[in-house]
């Protein structure tokens, strides 16, 4: 069967956003700049903005953001890093770019790091962490900061699926946005991502002046200015067609991610009888966090029989990740001599429902209905 109902709808698929994102691209041939110009200086000033109390830098993707935000604080070759052992595979990849060696770190059940078990991975040559907000929901930024502090490691939240997401701090008294509590924020505008672009786009925002200017040299040759480079850099630059396109949107992300919100609450509260070991939905938001709903993503211990279920009604589905970062070929030996039982069964239970801003009301319906029915069987 088609699927009628696919897992994410972009907004650059919207008609009149398609009208508007014409008008930004006409801006940009009619300018004859575009690398680095007017519109990436103008994005880069309206992100930092609505983060709050940092300044950035648009650069080529989220795994450069990673990259480069390590690189900022001096991690490099002969460096381990933490990451979490079930995400993207993307997060290590931005380590390895940057020449260092990622370390696992086993998971908790909410998907975050289990900090528990987390100095099982220092060693005296771990210089830095990445804490990864995974799918809209930020992890516990309070104690992973007194961790990394205790430990003068240096962070770079991997805030590819957060945009927008909020976290309370307590020793701040205040909500903070992803991305700007640690040293380095990383951001993905891949288009399937909360603010997508057109293509590969990522960025970089940090409360430091001096790591900003790093950062700046980094991405383009390591130019202090222009054909005098300070530093060894790297070509990772945001071009003018994805910054104009990201301007179309970052106005509208807050309202499509209370969307998001809107759907994720519908799921909760129609699935919420069915809860049961075999059936684990995520956690709402509690006092400390506010989540964007990158993904809705549940845990079914018959995956199998549910996902048969949706691909009958024609209803998409993902499977984020199917295998965690320490069963994959070429990450198992940065887990070596340790185990990471929770991280492989989230990945042997997890699915992704449909979810995005632009998923109507009979699509919402008719996806509860088909996993309720799932649920009432098991
Ligand atoms: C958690 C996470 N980190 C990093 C990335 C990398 O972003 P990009 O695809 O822009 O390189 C992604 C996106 O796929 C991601 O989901």
């Amino acid at each position: 069967m088609d699927v009628e109902i696919p897992l994410t709808k972009l907004w650059l698929q919207v008609p009149e956003e398609q009208e508007l994102v014409a008008l930004a691209l006409q801006r940009v041939l009619a300018s004859g700049s575009y690398i680095l110009g007017r519109e990436v200086a103008a994005f880069e000033e309206e992100f930092s903005a609505y983060l709050g109390g940092v300044c950035g830098v648009g650069v080529a993707s989220g795994t450069d953001a990673i990259m480069l935000g390590l690189l900022a604080g001096g991690v490099g070759v002969g460096d381990e890093v933490l990451v979490p052992a079930f995400g993207s595979g993307a997060t290590v990849t931005g380590v390895l770019a940057a020449g260092a060696t990622p370390v696992l770190a086993e998971v908790g059940w909410e998907f975050g790091l289990d900090l528990e078990r987390l100095s099982e991975a220092l060693t005296p040559r771990t210089r830095a962490i990445v804490v990864v907000h995974l799918f809209g929901r930020m992890d516990e930024m309070t104690p992973i900061l007194a961790f990394a502090r205790a430990h003068q490691l240096w962070v770079v939240e991997d805030c590819a699926q957060a945009h927008g997401a909020g976290y309370w701090s307590e020793p701040l008294q205040r909500w903070c946005k992803a991305g700007t509590m640690g040293d380095v924020g990383a951001f993905s505008f891949y288009p399937t991502k909360n603010l997508g672009g057109m293509g590969d786009g990522g960025f970089c925002c940090t409360a430091c002046p001096v790591v900003l200017e790093r950062l700046r040299e980094l991405r383009q040759y390591g130019w202090r200015v222009r054909d005098d480079s300070g530093s060894a850099g790297r070509n990772s630059r945001l071009d003018e067609v994805q910054a104009a396109v990201l301007r179309v949107a970052l106005p509208k992300l807050d309202a499509w991610n209370a969307r998001r919100t809107v759907i994720a609450a519908y799921y909760q509260e129609g699935l919420r009888e069915f809860c049961s070991p075999d059936m684990i939905l995520p956690l709402p938001d509690d006092s400390r966090r506010k989540s964007v709903w990158h993904l809705f993503v549940v845990r079914a211990r018959l995956r199998q029989r549910l996902t048969g279920g949706l691909t009958g009604r024609g209803i998409g589905f993902g499977i984020h990740y199917p295998k965690a970062l320490s069963q994959q070929t070429a990450y198992q030996p940065f887990g070596a001599g340790r185990v990471f039982p929770v991280a492989q069964q989230l990945a042997a239970e997890v699915l992704s429902l449909p979810l995005s801003p632009f998923l109507g009301e009979s699509c919402r319906r008719k996806v509860l209905a088909v996993v309720a029915e799932f649920c009432r069987k098991i």
